[in-house]
């Protein structure tokens, strides 16, 4: 656009005076603009009509169609109420700023008028008007680019897990049927693949949650997070025999948002917490909350090995781990399911955690 041979930009001049037109008409060329100039407003609608300008320069004092009316209908209309339009006023004239900028007007000019400061004011809309036109094709290319990864992930996701469905089905009943058959190293290569098979399947399951939780239409409803956090604590108590946690609730305590999104939320932060304790010699994990600058926060806090806060800072984004697989397993998706969640009740998510001295992680809702 600012390459020598071409027009810095298409600008309209709409002044019943033939002697100002000329003279912005000049200032502009000179100023390497392409111009076009009409001598009243009915022109103009014509004249933009057939081909929209990147600007226009409205005097305001015209016979029949004045400038308010030129640029009230200009901005009523789907087709031309993109461009922007300076008012061209002249000093004794009554002049309305407010109605001006009420009409639509982004600015105004006012005769006698000054070359530089007509060229100032034409150039800063001219790149506001650019930089709004990248912003808008930039919108475009990442809505275009999220929809093609939404759609590829959600078939991956969608395929992978029925593919691994069956091979996980099938490996347990090979394993169950012919074990009998088996050399005893066979039995423990049967052993792995189904592990890492359900490893699979949790993963991909966690990954469509991730691509789901942005797309979901949420349903706020007001319930008992303490009765939640209970039952989750239950569910995981019972499913690891080996372990004792204590778990310390504060009871009925409420909050307001998507009930099935705020589970996912703290069955990730409570499956972590009870993950990262696995290792403390007398596992305590802790939910409670407060008030803060009007806010319920709320928070889950552990005593297990936490991490370094200063080695954290990706932590929300997903497959970023501070700990190996070796440690704990995991793959690092979780936490970032919960802060999109969170973002998407209008809230904030944080932490507060050193090594070995456990982890808290803080966070409220609108
Ligand atoms: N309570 C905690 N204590 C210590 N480290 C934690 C805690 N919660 C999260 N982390 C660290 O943050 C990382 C990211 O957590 P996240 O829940 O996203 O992944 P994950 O638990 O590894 O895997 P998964 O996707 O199965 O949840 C973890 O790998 C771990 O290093
Ligand atoms: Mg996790």
């Amino acid at each position: 656009m600012n390459n020598l041979n071409t027009p810095k930009g298409d600008i309209l001049i709409v002044d019943d005076v033939p002697e100002n037109l000329q003279l912005l008409f000049t200032m502009l060329t000179e100023h390497d603009y392409d111009v076009r100039r009409v001598l009243s407003g009915k022109q103009a609608l014509q004249v933009v009509d057939v081909e929209a300008p990147d600007l226009i320069l409205l005097d305001i004092k015209m016979p029949e169609l004045d400038g308010y009316q030129v640029c009230k209908i200009l901005k009523s209309q789907e087709k031309t109420k993109h461009i922007p339009i300076i008012f061209l006023s002249a000093l004794n004239d009554t002049f309305d700023k407010v109605h001006a900028f009420n009409v639509g007007g982004v600015d105004y000019i006012t005769k006698p008028f000054q070359i530089e400061e007509v060229v100032i004011r034409v150039e800063n809309q001219l790149r506001l008007l650019n930089m709004q036109r990248e912003i808008e094709s930039k919108n475009q290319e990442l809505i275009l680019l999220n929809q093609d990864l939404e759609a590829f992930s959600h078939r991956v996701s969608h395929d992978l897990k029925n593919k691994i469905h069956i091979i996980n089905g099938f490996s347990q009943l090979i394993a169950q049927e012919f074990s009998h058959q088996f050399e005893p190293n066979v039995k423990e290569y049967f052993q792995y693949i189904h592990d890492e098979g359900k490893r699979m399947a949790e993963v991909i399951r966690d990954l469509l949650r991730l691509s789901q939780v942005q797309n979901i239409d949420i349903e706020y409803s007001t319930f008992n997070i303490s009765e939640i956090v209970t039952e989750i604590s239950d569910k995981l108590t019972a499913e690891n025999k080996n372990r004792t946690v204590d778990f310390i609730i504060s009871p009925n305590v409420y909050g307001r948002g998507d009930l099935n999104l705020i589970r996912i939320v703290l069955e990730n932060l409570l499956e972590n917490a009870y993950k990262y304790t696995a290792k403390t010699l007398k596992p305590r994990i802790e939910f409670g909350t407060y008030q803060q600058e009007g806010k319920d926060i709320y928070f889950i806090k552990d005593n297990g090995v936490g991490f370094n806060p200063r080695e954290a800072e990706k932590l929300f984004t997903p497959f970023h781990r501070l700990h190996t697989d070796r440690e704990f397993k995991g793959t690092g998706i979780g936490l970032s399911t919960v802060k999109r969640i969170i973002q998407r009740h209008h809230g904030d998510i944080w932490y507060d955690a050193q090594v070995n001295q456990g982890a808290t992680f803080y966070f409220y809702l609108y």
